[in-house]
């Protein structure tokens, strides 16, 4: 397994939106924003979250690693208000630097380019500083929000018959394509 870096804490910044490390203080927001939220749930390979101590506990823990797993998740801030937003991830498991990606954002926020820049600020971060050498990401049928949003990033559909799941890659070629002269605002990591 790559060695993937153990950190207490990190922000990456971008122009709207920034992500930072998720702890406790995000679970009440973010199950406002999840809990029961079929138009959300339905496109996660999770039920969500039963209770708000549930979603404290795992946030709590916003970095879980392993001998053969690494996983990072991070909070979608809005800057102006510093409202949570959604909530995005990167897991590493099994294939070392092959980092998979999930995420939600709350319903209010759609539709205003709030997660297309959390996915830049996630993508920066994973290959500049987490140890990602590929970003994969797999969507079920019907998902069409999140298709359109992982084209806009960047990601390739690998084939796939229509009306079945599909399967993305961004490797860093493409990744340097899409973004241009993209960058974050700021980014801040602090080592264990
Ligand atoms: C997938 C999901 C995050 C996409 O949300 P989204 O609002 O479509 O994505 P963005 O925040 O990037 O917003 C893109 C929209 O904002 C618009 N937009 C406005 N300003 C923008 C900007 N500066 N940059 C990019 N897009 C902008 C885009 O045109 C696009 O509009 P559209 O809704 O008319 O297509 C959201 O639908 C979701 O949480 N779904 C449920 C969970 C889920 O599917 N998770 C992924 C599982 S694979």
């Amino acid at each position: 397994m790559r060695a993937h870096p153990i950190l207490s804490h990190a922000r990456f910044e971008g122009q709207r939106v920034e992500l930072v490390s998720h702890a406790s203080e995000h679970a009440e927001r973010a199950f406002q924003l999840l809990h029961g939220n079929e138009e959300i749930l339905r496109w996660l390979v999770w039920n969500g979250p039963r209770s708000q101590g549930e979603l404290e506990a795992f946030y709590g823990q916003w970095l879980r690693s392993s001998d053969d797993a690494c996983d990072y998740d991070f909070a979608l801030i809005e800057k102006e208000s510093r409202e949570l937003v959604g909530s995005v991830g990167l897991h590493f498991i099994g294939h070392p630097g092959t980092a998979d990606i999930g995420y939600w954002l709350g319903r209010p926020y759609w539709g205003q380019g709030y997660m297309s820049e959390g996915l830049r600020l996630l993508i920066d971060a994973g290959f500049g500083h987490l140890g990602a050498e590929v970003f994969q990401a797999h969507v079920f049928a019907g998902n069409e929000r999140s298709r359109t949003l992982l084209e806009r990033v960047g990601f390739r559909a690998l084939p796939g018959a229509a009306g079945e799941d599909r399967y993305f890659t961004l490797l860093p070629g493409d990744w340097e394509r899409s973004r241009g002269d993209w960058a974050p605002a700021a980014v801040e990591l602090q080592r264990s």
